[in-house]
């Protein structure tokens, strides 16, 4: 069984490493800027043992991942001696593997495997994992490895070229981040009425966990509830009024939303195009 090689054992790191032992692979050897953290990725799989430099892993394992944060791949890339035989992966979903071009000209083979799942904690990660899409950049025969390794994850894969990897992560950041930043927008909205942000999220959850059961069970359009789906004006003219009185700032990001709702309400097939055109009308910006 293939030996891996940790460097870098924050998040991403330290789940992965997990979820590979467990799943038979060999994790042999780590190395983090930290010392700590390498010690909870040794502490958590078993039979591996902690480096004091990166090179040590290079030194001995067969497959190194490099997860640092993506600004330090390329340096961690040029300082090591790399040699033929092994392999060399990042984890960044916007790096391509020009980013391990110092490990490919000493002859090792190299390639990208991120996981499009979010790592806010090693344990949240690890349970989250199973069932995650890995996109892939690596050419034959890393890429079967790597999409081997995605199989061996209990996910799936996707193979991406370097040129489409910024777009990738970007729409990754609009439906992972970005999601986060519409809650927390909707919520501080509760102070208006004396509740706040953390009751309000905790109020939507329910509600934001059906919005999750119904886009993963019927999917768009048909997933889409709510006024825009409905036609109805009366409701969208309220809100209106209510961000003009109190929440202004919010309001031009409710009218850009609501536009880019319309598509989905015509095609769900509950909204009519002349109440559409309605729609698009009260959403114009500059309209009273
Ligand atoms: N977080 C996510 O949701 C997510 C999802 C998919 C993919 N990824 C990718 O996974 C990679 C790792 O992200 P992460 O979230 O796990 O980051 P992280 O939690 O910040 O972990 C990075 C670790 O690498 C260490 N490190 C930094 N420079 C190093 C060096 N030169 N040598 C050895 N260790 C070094 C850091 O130590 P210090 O803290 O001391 O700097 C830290 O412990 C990134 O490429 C990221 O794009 C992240």
């Amino acid at each position: 069984m293939l030996k891996i090689g940790f460097i870098g054992a924050g998040t991403v790191g330290t789940a992965l490493a997990i979820r590979l032992s467990q799943q038979g692979y060999r994790v042999i050897t780590v190395h983090d800027l930290k010392l700590a953290a390498a010690q909870r990725l040794a502490q958590a799989v078993k039979d591996c043992r902690i480096l004091e430099k990166a090179q040590g892993v290079a030194d001995t394992a067969e497959f190194v991942f490099i997860t640092t944060v993506d600004d330090f791949i390329p340096q961690v890339a040029a300082k090591v001696s790399w040699h033929t035989g092994q392999t060399v992966v990042h984890c960044s979903g916007a790096a391509s593997t020009e980013a391990l071009a110092p490990a490919k000209e000493q002859g090792a083979r190299v390639g990208c495997i991120h996981p499009l799942q979010t790592f806010a904690s090693i344990t949240q990660a690890v349970e989250n994992l199973p069932g995650s899409t890995f996109a892939i950049e690596a050419e034959e025969p890393t890429l079967s490895v790597l999409k081997e390794l995605a199989t061996s994850l209990q996910g799936s894969w996707l193979e991406l070229k370097a040129e489409d990897k910024a777009l990738y992560h970007a729409s990754a950041c609009i439906a992972c981040n970005y999601f986060y930043t519409l809650v927390q927008i909707a919520a501080d909205l509760w102070q208006n009425f004396g509740v706040s942000a953390a009751e309000a999220t905790r109020a939507m959850m329910p509600m934001l966990r059906g919005s999750l059961n119904n886009l993963g069970n019927t999917g768009l359009p048909q997933a889409l509830t709510g006024p825009i789906a409905r036609g109805d004006l009366v409701t969208i003219r309220k809100h209106r009024a209510a961000f003009e009185k109190k929440a202004p700032a919010v309001l031009s990001l409710y009218k850009e939303l609501g536009n880019r709702t319309i598509p989905i309400g015509l095609a769900k097939g509950t909204l009519t195009e002349s109440r559409a055109e309605e729609l698009r009308a009260l959403f114009k910006e500059n309209q009273k």
